[in-house]
């Protein structure tokens, strides 16, 4: 078994934020068993409070009730610091609202996994829980939301890592090792 390598974070969570497909959730996990924190996925925990998919609450209460939740959950992280922190994979729209970009640079430390949209539409990203990727072209969405979500992630991020070509160990290390580094100048 690999032995853990812990992350001094001083109790703040590390927060993976980035477009969908970007590998959140993937580099989250390996995040998780590196440093030993615990991974709090935010797309399920809000599938697991609502008792809904994703899918199913966009298509019943729609995107704006999906945000206000988004932002509810990370009010809360704010007001109820987990112990031990986690590592947080978000939502990939959660940048869009500005208050959820000054809660997530408040609660911890904020990496954008930056992957372009060609290299992302390489990937497999069309699963049925993507109500925004249902689209007749997908790919025209992915160019769109990129362009337009791009701005959101540089503003809210501590740090920018381009993970197009980087497999994602090395990912996963580049996380851990950025975040040593944040957290010793606090
Ligand atoms: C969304 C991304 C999804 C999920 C929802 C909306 C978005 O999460 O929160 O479908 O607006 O980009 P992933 O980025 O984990 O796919």
């Amino acid at each position: 078994m690999n032995p853990t390598h812990p992350i001094e974070t001083h109790g703040r969570p590390i927060i993976l934020i980035g477009l969908m497909g970007c590998g959140k959730t993937t580099i989250g996990k390996l995040v998780s068993k590196r440093t030993g924190m615990p991974l709090l996925d935010m797309d399920a925990l809000i599938e697991e409070q609502v008792g809904m998919k994703i899918s199913q609450i966009f298509a019943e209460q729609g995107e704006a009730h999906f945000r206000m939740l988004e932002t509810a959950l990370l009010r809360y992280l704010a007001e109820h610091p987990q112990t031990p922190p986690p590592i947080i994979s978000t939502g990939g729209g959660v940048v869009v609202r500005p208050e959820n970009r000054q809660l997530l640079r408040d609660l911890g430390f904020v990496v954008w996994l930056n992957v372009s949209p060609r290299s992302l539409l390489h990937r497999n990203i069309r699963s049925s829980n993507r109500p925004l990727l249902q689209t007749e072209n997908p790919a025209d969405t992915i160019y769109r939301l990129w362009a337009e979500r791009g701005p959101l992630y540089k503003e809210t991020a501590h740090r920018i890592l381009n993970t197009s070509r980087t497999e994602v160990g090395e990912v996963c290390r580049r996380v851990c090792a950025l975040a040593e580094r944040f957290f010793a100048h606090r």
